[in-house]
């Protein structure tokens, strides 16, 4: 039996906590199949705890995750909340939890599986073998500088400005290398070194630290030319890092490489091992409380957890072999069914990939 680590489970709103019950499954066949121990606590997190405590991110919550190995999180939000005032926000808690939490990075994976090549708008030679994870700083650049308007020669001007210091750089770097260095040990570094001065201080720390890790094969990617090549040739990318607001369009670049929504997974990290492991979706008000979510994208988010805050590769190995298993068959949610009517609900998909998993 190996040590027992704690995991803190937040569910949030709306198909949160169904697609939340399918992970926690997913969880326990792990323990049965391979002998880990976990302790799951769950904390009220979003529009539930608004309605309850009254606020987002109650404070037991946050200790909830401190005192945790990893946060698992379902989604939260909903239009009951819409029109709350900021502090009265599900997603303010969001906001909140990454910052409380120290979480600096945002890692996406881009994944296609065969079977579903057909639902991307690429064509399924290009995609072919696509298997990449964009790093995105999370807690500097232009959305966190200074911004401010004045009256300028030609008018109103805005004014917003963009910030990098060389440690913010480097501790992303690095974890973005060591992530590589799990994978297929390749590593795209993306910046616009040609005409920013930040992304020159990122080029000259990639450089200055690449020599740690001999056994990456490091390429500079302009990020004009990296959104056109993620189209050109996804497969060629291993693990792509970058700035904040590069991040935050590229990461939504890759994620319409596969599809579906209902099958990203996504992970935000802090110093060392520890995580917040999320679906990329959100609360799907619109199929909520119906059974029709898929737990694909929180099942992978398992998966991730398992493989960067536990090294339990083994185990996320079978999660998602035991998914592309599942997917090669047939089984499919409504989300990504052809003929709806044949569709398998949230439970019957998660009972399928467990079942799955069992059998590995
Ligand atoms: P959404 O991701 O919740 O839904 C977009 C569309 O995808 C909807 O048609 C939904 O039914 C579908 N969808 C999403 N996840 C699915 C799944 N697992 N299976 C099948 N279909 C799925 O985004 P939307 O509608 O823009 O936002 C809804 C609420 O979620 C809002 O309150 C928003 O603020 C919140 N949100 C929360 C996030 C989080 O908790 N991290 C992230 C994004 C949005
Ligand atoms: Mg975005």
């Amino acid at each position: 039996m190996s040590e027992t680590k704690k995991i803190a489970v937040i569910s949030g709103d709306g198909i949160g906590p169904e697609v939340v019950a399918e992970a926690q499954k997913i969880i326990k066949v792990t323990e049965e199949v391979f002998g880990y121990s976990f302790t799951m606590e769950h904390a009220l997190f979003g529009g539930i705890a608004i309605d309850e405590k009254g606020t987002p991110l109650p404070e037991e919550t946050l200790q909830v995750c401190k005192s945790a190995d990893a946060v698992l999180l379902g989604a939260v939000g909903g239009p009951k909340w819409d029109n709350n005032s900021k502090e009265l926000r599900p997603e303010t808690g969001l906001l909140g939890i990454r910052k409380e939490l120290g979480l600096f990075s945002n890692l996406r994976p881009a994944v296609i599986f065969d079977c579903l090549k057909d639902a991307s708008t690429l064509k399924p030679e290009v995609l072919e073998g696509t298997d990449l994870m964009v790093v995105r700083e999370l807690t500097g650049g232009i959305y966190f500088g200074e911004k401010f308007r004045r009256e300028g020669a030609g008018g109103e001007e805005a004014v917003d400005t963009c910030v990098y210091n060389v440690s913010e750089v480097e501790r992303i770097v690095r974890q973005a290398f060591e992530i590589a260095g799990k994978r297929r040990k390749k590593l795209a570094s993306v910046d616009k070194a040609n005409v920013l001065e930040t992304s020159r201080l990122w080029r000259e720390t990639v450089n200055r630290i690449a020599p740690e890790y001999p056994d990456i094969e490091l390429e500079h990617v302009l990020v004009d030319n990296c959104a056109m090549q993620l189209l050109r040739r996804p497969s060629s990318f291993d693990v792509i890092v970058t700035e904040n607001m590069f991040g935050d369009i590229l990461s939504d670049e890759a994620a319409m490489l596969t599809g579906s929504i209902g099958m990203l997974a996504s992970a935000s990290m802090g110093e060392g091992s520890y995580g917040l492991y999320e679906p990329v979706h959100g609360s799907a008000p619109d199929i909520a409380g119906q059974g029709l979510a898929n737990p694909i994208a929180t099942i992978l988010s398992v998966a991730l957890m398992y493989r960067l805050t536990f090294g339990y590769a083994e185990a996320a190995d079978a999660i998602e072999r035991a998914v592309a298993e599942v997917l090669d068959a047939g089984h499919r949610t409504s989300d990504i069914a052809a003929d709806k009517s044949k569709a398998l609900s949230t439970t019957e998909m998660g009972d399928l990939i467990a079942k799955a998993i069992r059998k590995s």
